[in-house]
């Protein structure tokens, strides 16, 4: 059996009648069960050429979360948590070896949320492992985990007792699963898919968001908030020393954490292979990067004509594009 699938470049989001005077009418917020709200829906990834402590700290002050990732000792990550002293910020765990000690020492530091993240979420480990982490966090301690690619993977993690779940198989930029597996679902797919759930579990569409109109579109299908990688690295605050040859403009790493590269700087060697490492341009400060993407949530949101995402959700109306049609959606001057 063959299910049709649609991609982010697949679709656009429909112009509607709007009385949106200023983006400043646009409420960009969710609730995620931590003491404080979100002011924008998206999430730092838990990779070790995004995440950092200015990261974390600049990503909250925009209103989102920054996730440490888990490729250190329990103590260097506890470290980098007290580091980030006000700001609220999550911390991923995985669901071998030290994991749940990780877990419980990175709440008694002051983890406003840990993230189970692991490739294939939609396994027993993990659901073994949300169901005993939910009986040991404290109430206000937000429980993610993930990944997942469809809506039975959705719903199994959600009864476990995951507050919020990652929703997206091989989409992300640095990814090669789809290659090396031939499995995964393309995440805008996933997302509408996952959105059908009927449990109250916030849905984060993580993995091949490019700009701010794939998280308007995102949003749109179904999510809550979204999760992204390669729209943070390249800036100041992500991890990794600036690369400068001559006649070229400056680089930095960038690297999914199943490359090879990854795990051999983490473990020492690698087993699986299903990232690649890569070189992007340098962005600056990621203030700028995120004071941009915040813009362009709210004119997306202003161009369906509705105020917060909630509305987005109910009344945006998806069409589909042809081939040419997304030829003509991208920037496309000649010379
Ligand atoms: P973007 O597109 O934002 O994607 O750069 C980031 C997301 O990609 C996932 N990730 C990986 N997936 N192999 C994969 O198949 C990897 O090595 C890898 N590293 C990260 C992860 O979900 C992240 O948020």
């Amino acid at each position: 059996m063959f299910t049709k699938t649609l991609a982010f470049d697949d679709v656009l989001l429909r112009p509607r009648y709007s009385d949106i005077v200023t983006r400043k009418d646009v409420d960009l917020s969710v609730e995620i069960g931590t003491p404080r709200s979100m002011r924008l829906p998206i999430f730092a990834s838990p990779m070790d050429t995004v995440m950092s402590v200015p990261m974390a700290i600049r990503v909250f002050d925009a209103g989102g979360r920054g996730i440490l990732h888990r490729y250190c000792s329990i103590d260097e990550q506890v470290e980098a948590l007290m580091c980030c002293e006000t700001a609220e910020v999550f911390a991923a765990v995985g669901v071998t070896g030290d994991w749940f000690d990780r877990a419980l020492a990175l709440v008694d530091s002051g983890a406003a949320g840990i993230c189970i993240d692991v490739a294939h979420g939609h396994h027993k480990t993990v659901l073994s492992a949300v169901e005993q982490l939910k009986h040991a966090l404290p109430l206000g301690v937000h429980l993610m985990a993930g990944n997942v690619a469809t809506l039975n993977g959705f719903d199994a993690l959600a009864e476990a007792g995951a507050d919020s779940v990652r929703v997206g198989v091989g989409g992300g930029s640095i990814c090669s699963t789809r290659i090396q597996t031939g499995h995964g679902v393309p995440t805008f797919q996933s997302v509408l898919e996952c959105s059908q759930s009927e449990y109250d579990c916030l849905l984060i569409a993580d993995g091949g968001i490019k700009n701010s109109g794939d998280i308007v579109k995102a949003l749109a299908a179904g999510a809550d908030a979204v999760m992204i990688g390669s729209m943070l690295a390249g800036t100041t605050e992500s991890p990794g020393e600036v690369i400068t040859n001559p006649g070229v403009p400056p680089v930095k790493v960038y690297r999914g954490m199943a490359s090879p590269e990854a795990q051999v700087a983490w473990r020492g060697k690698y087993s699986s292979n299903e990232g690649v490492s890569r070189t992007v341009p340098l962005k600056g400060p990621v203030a700028s990067t995120l004071y941009e993407i915040d813009k362009g949530i709210r004119s997306g949101l202003s161009y369906s004509g509705v105020r917060n995402i909630r509305e987005l959700q109910a009344k945006s109306e998806f069409i589909t594009q042809t081939s040419a049609g997304a030829k003509e959606s991208s920037t496309h001057i000649d010379g």
